[in-house]
């Protein structure tokens, strides 16, 4: 499978909602716990391959606030994935450059997994490889909501005229502060939604929906994804033009 690119659309920034975990294993009679496995086999897959896409930004859904509603057995596994990952993956994608960010709220994230996230950060911290940003307790409401806090009480204290606040001052009071929006978002496992993910930032986004299953997802899916955003005018609200390609 090859690219195609009869419109090079600069994919910049992909984001991906990697669902259909609980799925793959209900199919072959497994816990549920063996697809979130499967899932992050499936993420370490894509940290391999996506280096020949050149796509400098990776932003993965991982854990969302409203996963809270799961059993507790499921959350602690999530939990326990997240950690498993850091020990296990954070030396190899040091060596390969990866710069790591963790974008969510903190709260209810038990205290050793922060401090191993911290410390990720920290030691990737001057990386200029992949940009790998992992949502983890992150809804897109929630990021807007501290967002409105931290803005509000910098009016307070009068660091910043009401009537100044634009779009510029909420996007770098958002988690993703410094980042450009995704151009594309891929979502795994046939459900077409965006699930409080990005919410902010998918306002322009290309959305390419595959109804593979996430531990199953692969070179294959990601390249058809790229290709068909490849094949897409991107309008930006103007008028049908393909804008980036566009030097009249
Ligand atoms: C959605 O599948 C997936 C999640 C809630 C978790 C995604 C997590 C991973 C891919 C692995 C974790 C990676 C790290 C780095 C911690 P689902 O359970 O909603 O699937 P279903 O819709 O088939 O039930």
């Amino acid at each position: 499978m090859t690219f195609s690119s009869k419109r090079e659309n600069n994919l910049s920034h992909l984001a991906i909602i990697m669902d259909g975990n609980g799925r793959w294993s209900e199919y072959r009679g497994l816990p549920r716990q063996n697809g979130h496995k499967e899932g992050v086999k499936s993420l370490r897959n894509l940290l391999t391959y996506i280096e020949d896409f050149k796509i400098p930004y990776l932003t993965v859904f991982s854990f969302s606030t409203d996963n809270w509603k799961r059993p507790k057995s499921e959350t602690s596994n999530l939990m326990n994935l997240l950690r498993k990952f850091i020990q296990t993956d954070l030396t190899e994608l040091h060596k390969k450059n990866v710069k790591i960010r963790v974008i969510g709220n903190r709260e209810r994230i038990p205290k050793d997994i922060i401090n191993l996230i911290n410390s990720s950060e920290d030691l990737t911290k001057n990386n200029n490889g992949l940009y790998l940003q992992i949502a983890f307790n992150y809804s897109g409401r929630d990021e807007l909501v501290n967002a409105i806090k931290k803005i509000s009480s910098s009016a307070k204290t009068g660091d910043i005229d009401p009537s100044a606040i634009d779009e510029q001052i909420v996007s770098s009071n958002l988690f993703t502060a410094g980042i450009p929006e995704p151009d594309l978002l891929i979502r795994t496992g046939s459900e077409k939604r965006v699930s409080n993910f990005l919410l902010w930032q998918l306002a322009y986004t290309e959305i390419f929906f595959d109804e593979t299953l996430w531990p199953d997802f692969n070179r294959d899916n990601l390249t058809i994804a790229i290709n068909d955003f490849n094949n897409r005018y991107r309008r930006f609200g103007n008028i049908k033009k393909d804008i980036k390609n566009d030097t009249t």
